[in-house]
């Protein structure tokens, strides 16, 4: 028997986000709020990802960003919506951003007690193109009582309070975690209706997967026990030879290893010992997602939520997936 065509009842994102306020008697509603606009922030980008060709946002803005690279123009205008979504939510003191060499600091009258960190838009080099990017963002809750500091923002990831992407593929997607424990839940947009509605409730990163996704053009560059690994996972000593998969938007990449499994890296290679993959925006997010979904998350040395940022825009390498493949990755580096 077919179910109704039309959900009178759908669980939008909206929706979902009230009621976790609501079970959690001392809320105020301010994480309810941030979230609130960082939806709306979403929905602005995909709808100008979507139609980018025809509206001429296509193209680069003409700077370079204190990474060094080409800024885009839909870089400018999704950072520029994040900024401007957050800082009209009365809800955050702190903003980092990729597209910004220094911390944004709230004007007082607008500040509340969070910190976000965020990629407006991830795989910049994909956008002329069509291929998928995405936006991640990571949330902290200032804890001290001073005045807001660097030092709110340089905090494991361990310490988010949640974290999330939003893909802009096939479909778009926002995939949310809302702390230690609550489980990771993904929303399918319905541009019908212009709201995310609840359909990958609890996901659940597969225990071993048969991908891996690494940029291959660099293997000279990669450690020997990097290499021996990727080796083995090419002409395996028994069984079938893992498939390849390189989006080149860490969101692409992360997402399909969340939802089919296998393993997705970033390495330390010789003339970049920390990788590309900034930590407190690309990184730690995507860890926390990851580690919440069942998997891993390691910088080689240590799960990537230990690490102690020094700066904001630091890199660290980045190897994340199901658990068995990146605990075999691990034995191999150590070799
Ligand atoms: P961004 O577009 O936000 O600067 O991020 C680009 C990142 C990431 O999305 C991707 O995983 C990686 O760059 C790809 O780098 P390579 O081209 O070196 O593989
Ligand atoms: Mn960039
Ligand atoms: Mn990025
Ligand atoms: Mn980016």
């Amino acid at each position: 028997q077919q179910g109704p065509a039309f959900d009178v009842n759908a669980m939008t994102l909206t929706r979902w986000v009230l009621a976790q306020q609501r079970s959690a008697p001392q809320a105020t509603g301010d994480l309810t709020q941030l979230l609130n606009s960082i939806q709306t922030a979403v929905k602005a980008i995909q709808s100008a990802v979507r139609k980018a060709g025809i509206a001429k946002l296509h193209g680069i803005s003409g700077d370079t960003n204190v990474q060094g690279e080409q800024v885009k123009k839909l870089d400018v205008l999704s950072n520029d919506l994040f900024i401007n979504m957050l800082k009209s939510s009365f809800t955050t003191c702190l903003l980092v951003s990729e597209e910004n060499d220094n911390v944004i600091e709230v004007e007082t009258e607008r500040r509340g007690k969070y910190v976000v960190c965020f990629d407006p838009l991830d795989g910049s080099s994909n956008i002329d193109c069509l291929v998928s990017v995405g936006s991640i963002f990571a949330i902290y809750k200032k804890t001290s009582t001073n005045e807001p500091s660097l030092s709110d923002v340089l905090r494991p990831g361990r310490e988010l309070v949640a974290a999330g992407y939003a893909l802009y593929g096939s479909a778009t997607m926002l995939v949310l975690s809302l702390g230690v424990g609550k489980g990771v839940h993904g929303f399918m947009y319905d541009p019908s209706l212009g709201e995310f509605i609840l359909t990958d409730p609890n996901m659940r990163i597969p225990e071993k997967g048969k991908i891996y996704s690494i940029n291959e053009g660099y293997a000279a560059e990669w450690s020997t026990g990097l290499a021996s690994y990727i080796n083995e996972k090419k002409r395996p000593a028994t069984g079938k030879a893992y498939g390849a998969r390189y989006v080149g938007s860490m969101v692409a990449d992360v997402h399909r290893t969340i939802k089919y499994g296998g393993i997705f890296m970033y390495p330390a290679t010789t003339s970049a010992p920390k990788g590309k993959l900034r930590l407190l925006y690309e990184c730690n997010p995507m860890a926390y997602i990851v580690t919440e979904a069942g998997g891993l998350a390691t910088s080689g040395e240590q799960p990537i939520l230990d690490l102690k940022p020094e700066s904001i825009h630091q890199r660290a390498p980045c190897y994340l997936g199901s658990k068995k493949d990146v605990e075999e990755l691990l034995a191999y580096l150590k070799k």
